[in-house]
């Protein structure tokens, strides 16, 4: 089938993700006007089995997927009503993340794009995270995209499908990993940052004066572990914990890191200015798993009204790991002819922005 036919006709992507600890299947279709629509989305998260190490094990994660992966394609595929034979590509995360859990997903997509002679598409997971907009709310690049998860915090311009700029990035721990050590160390269940939040509401924010890393550097990146060990050396001082203790750190911490990515946004919103024509839109995306944070949106909602720029943040589903995120930049990269041969390899490290230079201590985040 040629490019053009292509453009013509709805198409119809299984998407598959196992960079980290959710397993993923979704298959998502894009109308002939660009418009998507998910026809089944199902995940199935690990936490259970990492619990009790209080982290991701990648062998742990890998065995998993191994374990779950054919049964969730089965059900996506059951739930779009579709058969593999009606699908127009595969979509896999092919990288950046674990190795282990990377492989099991490229070899099942290569499998079914073989067996069915349809293309497949490896794909970036941080692209899957930065297209987001376009499949939840129909919004299309150039924006400012904030990226906040457990194993990423950048901040990049995005241009366009596969043109990305790197502004930021953390140069030790990402924001979702901050929350994830904190709670680990006050004694709250993995992941952290949902129970960190939590405890937060019930918690005085102002009881704890906690460092706010990077404020007022031009420079754009991110810093979290200064906070962190701020955290740890007061928690060490209290201890015994009380109830109220661990709340009023909670939302001491929670409130100190909402204001660091404040200062780092506000400055990368005025580098997008810079960078952009001045009929670009002005507009605010976040995505990743700690875009879940009410904290952290509200304060960002604010910043992008106080600055006239759009905010738009996609439903928490499509925030954290998911598989439709993935099979919607693999249909955008499809229509555009970009697809990939069977010999595929998996990238546990793939910045999106291969220019940008690489930050000591942001490991495969960078
Ligand atoms: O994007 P995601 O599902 O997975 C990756 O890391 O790629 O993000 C998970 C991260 C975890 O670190 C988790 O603690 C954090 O997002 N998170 C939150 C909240 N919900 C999830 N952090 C702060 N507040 C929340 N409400
Ligand atoms: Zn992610």
């Amino acid at each position: 089938m040629s490019k053009q036919q292509k453009h013509q006709k709805t198409l119809r992507v299984l998407g598959i993700e196992t960079s980290c600890d959710e397993t993923a299947a979704s298959v998502v279709e894009r109308a002939t006007d660009g418009s998507a629509r998910i026809r089944s989305n199902v995940v199935r998260s690990q936490i259970d089995e990492h619990k009790a190490f209080g982290g991701v094990v990648p062998e742990i994660a890998a065995r998993a997927h191994v374990d779950l992966l054919d049964k969730l394609v089965e059900q996506a595929m059951l739930e779009a009503e579709l058969s593999f034979d009606q699908l127009d590509g595969v979509a896999v995360t092919s990288g950046p993340g674990l190795i282990g859990g990377l492989m099991v997903g490229l070899m099942t997509a290569k499998a079914i794009c073989f067996a069915s002679d349809i293309p497949l598409i490896g794909i970036n997971h941080l692209e899957g995270h930065a297209l987001t907009p376009g499949l939840s709310d129909g919004v299309k690049p150039p924006y400012l995209l904030l990226l906040v998860s457990g194993g990423h915090t950048q901040v990049q311009i995005v241009h366009d499908v596969g043109h990305y700029e790197r502004l930021g990035t953390t140069v030790d721990d990402a924001l979702g990993e901050a929350f994830d050590k904190v709670a680990k160390l006050l004694g709250l269940d993995y992941p952290g940052g949902p129970q960190v939040a939590r405890m937060a509401l019930q918690g005085d924010d102002k009881r704890f004066s906690f460092p706010r890393p990077m404020k007022g550097r031009t420079e754009l990146n991110f810093s979290f572990s200064g906070l962190k060990t701020a955290v740890r050396q007061q928690a060490t001082k209290l201890a015994p914990l009380a109830d109220q203790d661990i709340k009023d750190l909670c939302a001491s911490f929670e409130r100190a890191a909402s204001d660091a990515v404040i200062d780092r946004v506000a400055r990368c919103m005025q580098a997008y200015e810079s960078a952009m024509a001045a009929s670009a839109p002005r507009r605010l995306v976040v995505a990743g798993g700690v875009a879940a944070n009410q904290r952290l949106r509200a304060a960002l909602l604010q910043l992008a009204n106080d600055n006239g720029f759009a905010f738009d943040v996609p439903p928490v589903d499509l925030c954290t790991d998911n598989a439709a995120m993935i099979a919607y930049a693999g249909l955008e990269h499809l229509v555009r002819g970009n697809t990939d041969t069977l010999d595929l390899s998996a990238r546990a490290r793939w910045p999106l922005d291969e220019t940008a230079p690489r930050v000591s201590g942001a490991g495969i985040k960078a």
